[in-house]
Parts: structure tokens; C-alpha cells; sequence
């Protein structure tokens, strides 16, 4: 404990941190992270990371977009906060719900702001009970969700995400949400079956699960379009389609979570344009602001958009809203960093250099502790495996993955170890370069775990 400073030390006393193992944090303190510079953070030793997961996979400008802090800084000035409720609105709220309406060519109608994407599915799922209310279907309000999905962690929205961690000791999952298979060919995939045959199982699942339940009980699915948090999971290429077939038959709305798939992350504005996702619900976050302030989105399509009004007459009211929905400072800096996307090209950048990315890793593949490198666009994972072959995991499952990260400090990298899966997710404005120099330091890395290991 003598080791760590006054700020480490200050921060072990009195601040308990999400998703850390609070007696762990105690013996060996926190990294302080002082200042960003482009893909670059820096800690308070003056070490340099290239951030390669963007932050929580939100930071699309980098670390230092100065447009972002002007943006705030003319907002704060000019009307710091004003508040959405009771008829009340002000220009940043509206220029940002028609420019999202806008992105999405008309297919959406309406935004309804939040502080975070925890925060969006909790009112995701609200509006979706509300709305099969309007419609006069009580009885129409299960959820089906995907194991290792990620949707958050509010008590709703932690029911939503399909990961152990998020359940355990919470008692959750509630009830009316239910879970199907992860739709990870390489883990769940059957010897001899096609990716095609694959996501046709996963179809039929859902039409089975949506049956024994009733579909008179059944009230929407949610997918991230590729899987981020879950250990960046892309789908077989049709089953979107082949899922949204069984939605539809059964009048169960689809909900498309693009809280890390949105802004271009794929290559494409939003993951759903790249799978052919006609949602009925969309949720954006994260890179809608490069997470320089909270703020998230959830997009009604009409069909729920003009339920939910038409209903909000009757009951007199739509009884549901944050104090900051919709805050102008938030707002203001998501436009100018919808500005700074589309000026700098951003999105297509992310296509074009995510293929070096997708490349520079799959030249990985035959290291003996790659099992599968997988991802699209700017996003990636490479699993480890203790047995290639056999694809056998390591045991205690998730401890090389936690070397990996440790040890990639050292080299300068900052990465995400899901279980054994190593996760890369780094700012939309990464360079060719930038993404060579993080995967060799990433291959450095790796050599040096390998080395370690008994
Ligand atoms: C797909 C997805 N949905 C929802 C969330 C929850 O967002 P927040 O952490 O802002 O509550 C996340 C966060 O990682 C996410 O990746």
C-alpha cells in the first residue's frame, strides 16, 4: 500500500468503482488517467496507452476535439441547462432529434433522450408495455433477449443483458424477460453445420421460444446488431434477416441496440443499414457524443411513435422522463460531433481502415493461442484458446485474458479482456498507422503472455 499515492490512495478510500473487484482495487489502486490526445491517454506517470477501446467504445473523435469543448462552452453560456418537460423545449434538443431522424432516411420518426444506454432500454422497454397498453394487448409484454447481449444495468435493463455477472448477486433476471442462444458460430455452431443452417437454428429457436410462451405474451426482441461488450459477436450474414422473419409473424416489435454500433462504427452509420435491420426501436449512445457528455437516444419508428402519442392523450400524459432528457449542453456537443463524423469522414475512414484492422489481426490466426479473430469495421476480438484444435478454453476461464490486458500497459495499449476474448474498438479517426503500431503492440504483447504461461 506504501507503493501507491496520495490520489491512489484517496480514491481507495472513498470511491467505490462499477465493474471492479472492490477488495482487489484495495491491494493494488487504481491507474490515474490524466489527459487524452487523440487515440492517445496519458496517466500520471506520463505513460502513454494507445486507448484501443475508444474509452468504453464511445470516444469516435479522440481524446482532445477541441470543437467538442467549444460546443459546451458556447452552450453553458448561452442557456446551461433548460429542461424537456411540460411542453418546454430548446434548439439544441430539437436540431439533434430531426438530425438523428434525419441519419436514419426517415425510417425513424421521434427521439426520446436519456442520460445513458442503461437509462434508453429501461425506457425501451417502458414504451414497449405502454404501447401494447395503447394497443389494448395486456398480456403482450415479454422481452426476449440474447445471452451475452449487453443492454446495461439498470434493473430492467441488466434483466436485458444475457451476461452471469450482471445477474448474479442482484437477483435478476425479472421475469418477463426471457433469453436465447448467442448467435457466436464459433462457440455454438454444431460440427458439420453451416453458417447458414446455424442462423436458421437460431430462428427457429426464437419462433419455438415464441411459441411455448404464447405469442400473445410477446412483445419485442433486442439485438445489438454485432455484439460488443458480450465479446464482439458478428452474427451469421443472414440472420438478421431470418429473425426479423419471426418477429414479424408474430407481431413482436425488434429493438436495435447501436449503442456501440452507431455513428459508424461497422462502416456504416448504423449496424442496423449494415445487417438489414428494419428496427422497430432504435438505441443510440456512446459515440453520439464520443461520450464527452451523457447522453443517449431511443428513435421510435411511427408505428410505435404514434401509438405511444395517441395513448399519452388518453392517460393525460406520457408519465416518463429524466430531469437532463434532452440537456442542451449534451445535445449541443452530440450535434458538433455529428458535425466532425460527417466532415472528416469518419464513417467511411472506419470502413476502410477497420479492413486493416479486421487483416493486421487475422494475421494472428496461427499463433497457438489464437482460437478465432473475428469483428467488422473498427471492432474486433481475438479469443484465446488453451487448445486450438479442440477449441478448448483456459481454465480458470477469463485469467489469460486478464494477463493480456495487465501486460498490454506495459506496451503501451490499452485493450478489454472479455472472459479470454481480447476486445479492440478505437477511435473512428485511428489511422492506418495507428492501427498497425496498436496490433503490434498487441502481437508484443501476446509473446510475452505466451511466454509466461505454464
Ligand atoms: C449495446 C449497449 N447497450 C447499452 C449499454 C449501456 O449503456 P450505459 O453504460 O451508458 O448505461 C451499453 C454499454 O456498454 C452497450 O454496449
Amino acid at each position: 500500500m506504501s507503493m501507491l499515492s496520495a490520489i491512489q490512495n484517496r480514491d481507495i478510500d472513498h470511491h467505490l468503482h462499477p465493474y471492479t473487484n472492490a477488495v482487489k482495487h484495495q491491494q493494488i489502486g487504481p491507474r490515474v488517467i490524466e489527459r487524452g490526445e487523440g487515440i492517445y491517454v496519458y496517466d500520471d506517470q506520463g505513460r502513454k496507452y494507445i486507448e484501443g477501446m475508444a474509452g468504453l467504445w464511445s470516444v469516435a473523435v479522440g481524446f482532445n476535439e477541441q470543437r467538442l469543448v467549444d460546443a459546451a462552452a458556447r452552450q453553458m453560456e448561452k442557456l446551461p441547462f433548460y429542461h424537456t418537460f411540460s411542453h418546454k423545449t430548446h434548439t439544441p434538443s430539437v436540431e439533434l432529434a430531426e438530425k438523428l431522424v434525419q441519419l436514419t432516411h426517415g425510417r425513424m420518426r421521434a427521439a426520446f433522450f436519456t442520460n445513458s444506454g442503461s437509462e434508453a432500454n429501461d425506457t425501451v422497454i417502458k414504451m414497449v408495455w405502454y404501447y401494447n397498453n395503447a394497443l389494448g394487448r395486456s398480456q403482450k409484454k415479454k422481452i426476449i433477449a440474447r445471452n451475452r447481449g449487453y443492454h446495461g444495468v439498470t434493473v430492467a435493463s441488466a434483466s436485458l443483458t444475457g451476461l452471469a455477472p450482471n445477474h448474479r448477486g442482484f437477483d435478476l433476471p425479472m421475469p418477463q424477460i426471457k433469453h436465447v442462444t448467442c448467435p457466436h458460430f464459433y462457440r455454438e455452431g454444431k460440427e458439420g453445420e453451416t453458417q447458414e443452417a446455424f442462423a436458421t437454428r437460431m430462428a427457429n429457436e426464437l419462433e419455438s421460444l415464441i411459441l411455448s410462451e404464447g405469442p400473445e405474451t410477446v412483445a419485442a426482441f433486442i439485438g445489438e446488431p454485432v455484439m460488443g461488450a458480450g465479446g464482439v459477436i458478428v452474427p451469421p450474414e443472414t440472420y438478421w434477416d431470418k429473425v426479423q422473419a419471426v418477429c414479424r409473424k408474430y407481431d413482436v416489435l425488434v429493438v436495435a441496440d447501436e449503442v456501440i454500433t452507431g455513428f459508424g462504427r461497422l462502416g456504416t452509420m448504423f449496424g442496423s443499414q449494415k445487417f438489414g435491420i428494419d428496427a422497430d426501436i432504435m438505441v443510440l449512445s456512446k459515440q453520439i457524443t464520443s461520450s464527452y457528455l451523457p447522453l443517449a437516444a431511443v428513435l421510435l419508428g411511427d408505428k410505435v411513435h404514434s401509438a405511444i402519442t395517441r395513448y399519452s392523450g388518453e392517460l393525460g400524459t406520457f408519465g416518463h422522463g429524466y430531469t437532463a432528457s434532452g440537456h442542451p449542453v449534451a445535445t449541443a456537443v452530440a450535434l458538433e460531433n455529428i458535425r466532425i463524423i460527417e466532415e472528416k469522414g469518419l464513417v467511411e475512414n472506419a470502413a476502410r481502415v477497420g479492413e486493416v484492422l479486421q487483416s493486421c489481426l487475422r494475421a494472428l490466426s496461427d499463433h497457438p493461442l489464437v482460437g478465432e479473430v473475428r469483428g467488422t469495421g473498427l471492432i474486433a476480438a481475438v479469443e484465446l484458446v488453451a487448445d486450438k484444435a479442440s477449441r478448448r478454453p483456459f481454465d480458470p476461464i477469463g485469467k489469460v485474458g486478464a494477463a493480456v490486458f495487465e501486460t498490454a500497459h506495459e506496451h503501451g495499449l490499452i485493450v478489454r479482456g472479455i472472459q479470454d476474448s481480447i476486445a479492440f474498438c478505437p477511435p473512428l479517426i485511428i489511422t492506418e498507422a495507428e492501427v498497425r503500431d496498436m496490433v503490434a503492440r498487441f502481437a508484443d504483447t501476446l509473446e510475452d503472455v505466451s511466454t509466461k504461461l505454464p
